[in-house]
This record gives structure tokens, C-alpha cells and sequence, in this order.
């Protein structure tokens, strides 16, 4: 397995390009689905849980064709072979789940293994469930799977979720376009790549409205067409690098990068002591003046601050002045990076759902290891700043998820490696 290394203490300069959406992409792909046309994406991030989803869809008789290097992707599914997303391909990643409803919509079966993806909590399926079953879908779990299907199609109703979970919503919203009459989903998640998915969909043909906010509506069409979509950019890579000239000293302009995708991740920056500044291409961001300020966070769904980018603020409050208490609300098992942090020196103590992290003057190079997807970058942002070599093992979980991390650092002056694991 592929470790990397990661020698502190230099500051970082120049230009970071942030990459299309890991998340969006995941939900735009299987919307390939609901069309026998063509599906061609743009900005497309070059990462192992993109050729993931690939393999699943290709599974299902979609051809997929990738051009300049993976970042553009035709999906063209005029003959579906099968309706199972198999366990084989869905316990890599929980994204899978989101077959579920396009197929369910298009062929009115489908048989999806129950997912497994990041190790950071229960991650129940039951609000897609509810919500699928009151479009009229029958829905049974057996030997792992969850087999749904429709007795003459589905059907537009009101649905209202117990929870704005990200998933159900790019579920049901997809499920609805091609049921008959019109769906009212209510307490529906915001997030951008929510926003993103339903422009995606407008553009297939598709009647929605309402996303970016809690009640999206959707009037069923009989037919969705091919379309040409471009992913919106990966806020949670542009938090995430936004942070390493913070921590590491330097400035950084985050091509592409965008204040509204993150309003209260930088509310937070600002009052920690983070100089961001809107140009042309993006944002330049920089610490200002003396070290950053202990400031507490709450994670909770958009609007609020993303449980994606605690691993990473925890990394930086690891440096900060002061002590700051950093809550998780998504997720119930999301600390996992704290005891690695711990190794470098860390002063962490967690307590049920809250971290509470004194600042120390400097972190130490240790060897360390990955446990998910947003810890492991956290690793790497507390290698920047720690004083000697950090070697952070597992990095899988940071392929799933962050497009040539090594690369992207090295160019701005960080001093990072791969080293090639058996
Ligand atoms: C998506 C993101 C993930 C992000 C998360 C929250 C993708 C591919 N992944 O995950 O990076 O961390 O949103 O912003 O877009 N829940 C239930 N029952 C359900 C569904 C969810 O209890 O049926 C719970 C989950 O266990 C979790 C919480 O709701 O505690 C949030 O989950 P959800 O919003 O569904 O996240 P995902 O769509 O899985």
C-alpha cells in the first residue's frame, strides 16, 4: 500500500487548481440512467471513487467513453443489461446507493446492496427507503439487499424527510422526474451539489424547482434526453487547500475556488484569523498577522459548517492559540483522525460528539495512519506544519477523494512524496 511523506516547516507559494466536485460527480453519473441518451460530463475529478462509480454503472450495460485524461466522461445507457448494483462494487462506496433511484424510476426494479464506504458512522439507508416507498415503490431487505420495485410505476407525492440527508434527496429528486404527476419533497438537503444535479437534470429535460432550498418540487416528464453538464467545483478540495498555507505560513490562490460554496467555513477562517481574498481566478488566502486563534466549530448541513472539512479545521486547531471545542451533528464515529493527531503531538480530548483541542506552539513529524477519506488529508495538512517527516499509510481512502494530492502540494513549494507500497 502507497504511503506518503510529508516534511514540514516550508511555507507554501503560488497556485492550486481546485477540481470538479467528487460529490456532485457521484450523484451526475448515475443520473445517466434516466436517458437512453447520451450523458456528457465536463470537469470531472480524476479519482478512484469516479472509476468506482464507473465500474457500477458499467455493470449495469452503461458504456462509459473518457476523454482528455478522465476529466471529461460520455455515460450512454440505451440498453440496461442489469438492475443489481452488486455488493462486490457497493462496499467500496456508499455513493453507490445512489442507482437506487434512477433505476428504480427508469426500469421500475432494482437490487442494491446495502453500501459501505468511510468507516464514520451507522449510515442507515431508511430515509431513501421511506422516501422511494411513498413514490410507491415496495422495498424489502433480504441477504444484504435492498430489492425495490413498482407495481406500474411510481408516483409523484408529498414526501417529507426526518433528516435533510444529502443522499435520499439526489435519490428521490431523480426517482421523481419520470414518476407520474408531482413531487413535493420536503425538508430536501441545500447543498451545491444538489443545486448542481437539478441544473444537470433542467438540462435533460427534467421539471424542478426549488433547489437550494428546503422544498424542492418536481413534475414527473415522461422522458429525460441527453445533455452536456459541467461539475461544479469540489468545495470540500477548496476548504481543504484553503487551510494548508494556513497552517504551513505562505499564500495560495485557489483557482476556481468560490466564498458563497463555503460561506461558513470562511466565517470561521476570517475569525480564526485567515486573510481571504476574492480574485479573477479564484481566492488567495494567507494567516494574517501572528498565530491563528482558537475558534469553536459546529458541524451541520448546509448552510452550516460541512462535517467534510472537521478533520481538516481540527488539523488546524491542533496550531491555534487558545482552546477550541469542534462538535460533529452528521456523523457519529468522526474523530477517528484525533488519536493520529495525537501522535504528532496533538492535544486532543474527545468526548462523546465534541473534540475539544488545546493549541500547541508546534506539531511533530510521526508516523501515521489513514482511517477515511477527510482524516487522512487532515494527516497531510498536520504534516505541513509539524516540525520533521510525517509518513501517513492507508493514503487509499485520500485516492478516493483528492485528484494527485502530491502533485498539488509539491507545486506550491510543499515538500511531499509517494512512496509505492506493495
Ligand atoms: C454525503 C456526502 C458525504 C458528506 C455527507 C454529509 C456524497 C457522495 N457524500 O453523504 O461526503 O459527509 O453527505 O454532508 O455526496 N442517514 C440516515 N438515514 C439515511 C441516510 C442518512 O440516518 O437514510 C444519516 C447518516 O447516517 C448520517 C447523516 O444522516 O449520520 C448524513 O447522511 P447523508 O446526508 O445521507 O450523507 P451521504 O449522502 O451519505
Amino acid at each position: 500500500m502507497d504511503s506518503i511523506i510529508v516534511r514540514g516547516g516550508t511555507p507554501l507559494h503560488g497556485q492550486i487548481r481546485i477540481a470538479g466536485a467528487k460529490n456532485a460527480a457521484l450523484t451526475l453519473m448515475p443520473a445517466t440512467l434516466l436517458t437512453e441518451e447520451p450523458l456528457t460530463l465536463t470537469n470531472v475529478p480524476r479519482l478512484s471513487d469516479i472509476r468506482t462509480m464507473s465500474q457500477l454503472l458499467q455493470s449495469l450495460g452503461t458504456e462509459v467513453a473518457s476523454m482528455q485524461g478522465g476529466q471529461v466522461i460520455t455515460l450512454s445507457s440505451y440498453n440496461l443489461a442489469s438492475t443489481t448494483a452488486d455488493y462486490e462494487i457497493v462496499r467500496k462506496m456508499r455513493a453507490s446507493n445512489l442507482v437506487l433511484g434512477p433505476l428504480l424510476a427508469r426500469e421500475g426494479y432494482a437490487t442494491v446492496s446495502l453500501p459501505g464506504g468511510c468507516a464514520i458512522g451507522a449510515r442507515p439507508m431508511d430515509i431513501h427507503i421511506t422516501g422511494l416507498e411513498a413514490l410507491g415503490a415496495e422495498i424489502e431487505l433480504r441477504d444484504g439487499y435492498l430489492h425495490a420495485k413498482t407495481k406500474g410505476g411510481l408516483k409523484g407525492a408529498v414526501v417529507e424527510l426526518r433528516f435533510a440527508s444529502v443522499g435520499a434527496t439526489e435519490n428521490i429528486v431523480m426517482a421523481a422526474t419520470l414518476a407520474k404527476g408531482t413531487t413535493v419533497l420536503k425538508n430536501a438537503a441545500r447543498e451545491p451539489e444538489i443545486v448542481d444535479l437539478v441544473k444537470c437534470l433542467r438540462a435533460m429535460g427534467a421539471e424542478i424547482e426549488g433547489e437550494g432550498t428546503s422544498t424542492i418540487t418536481i413534475e414527473g416528464v415522461d422522458r429525460l434526453h441527453g445533455a452536456t453538464h459541467q461539475v461544479v467545483t469540489d468545495r470540500i478540495e477548496l476548504g481543504t487547500y484553503m487551510i494548508a498555507p494556513v497552517i504551513a505560513g505562505g499564500e495560495v490562490e485557489l483557482i476556481g475556488g468560490r466564498i458563497d460554496l463555503l460561506q461558513s467555513f470562511c466565517e470561521k477562517l476570517d475569525e480564526a484569523g485567515v486573510s481571504i481574498t476574492e480574485t479573477p481566478a479564484g481566492l488567495k488566502v494567507a494567516r494574517k498577522n501572528g498565530r491563528i486563534r482558537a475558534v469553536n466549530v459546529k458541524t451541520e448541513v448546509f448552510p452550516g459548517f460541512p462535517t467534510d472539512l472537521q478533520a481538516q479545521m481540527m488539523a488546524l486547531m491542533c496550531t491555534a492559540a487558545g482552546e477550541s471545542h469542534l462538535e460533529e451533528t452528521i456523523f457519529e464515529n468522526r474523530f477517528m483522525h484525533a488519536p493520529e493527531l495525537m501522535r504528532m503531538g496533538a492535544q486532543i480530548d474527545v468526548h462523546g460528539g465534541v473534540a475539544t483541542v488545546k493549541g500547541v506552539e508546534r506539531l511533530r513529524g510521526a508516523p501515521v495512519m489513514a482511517t477515511d477519506l477527510r482524516a487522512s488529508v487532515s494527516l497531510i495538512l498536520a504534516g505541513l506544519a509539524a516540525e520533521g517527516e510525517t509518513r501517513v499509510a492507508r493514503v487509499y481512502h485520500l485516492d478516493r477523494g483528492y485528484e494527485h494530492v502530491e502533485e498539488k502540494l509539491s507545486a506550491v513549494g510543499a515538500s511531499i512524496e509517494r512512496m509505492k507500497g506493495e
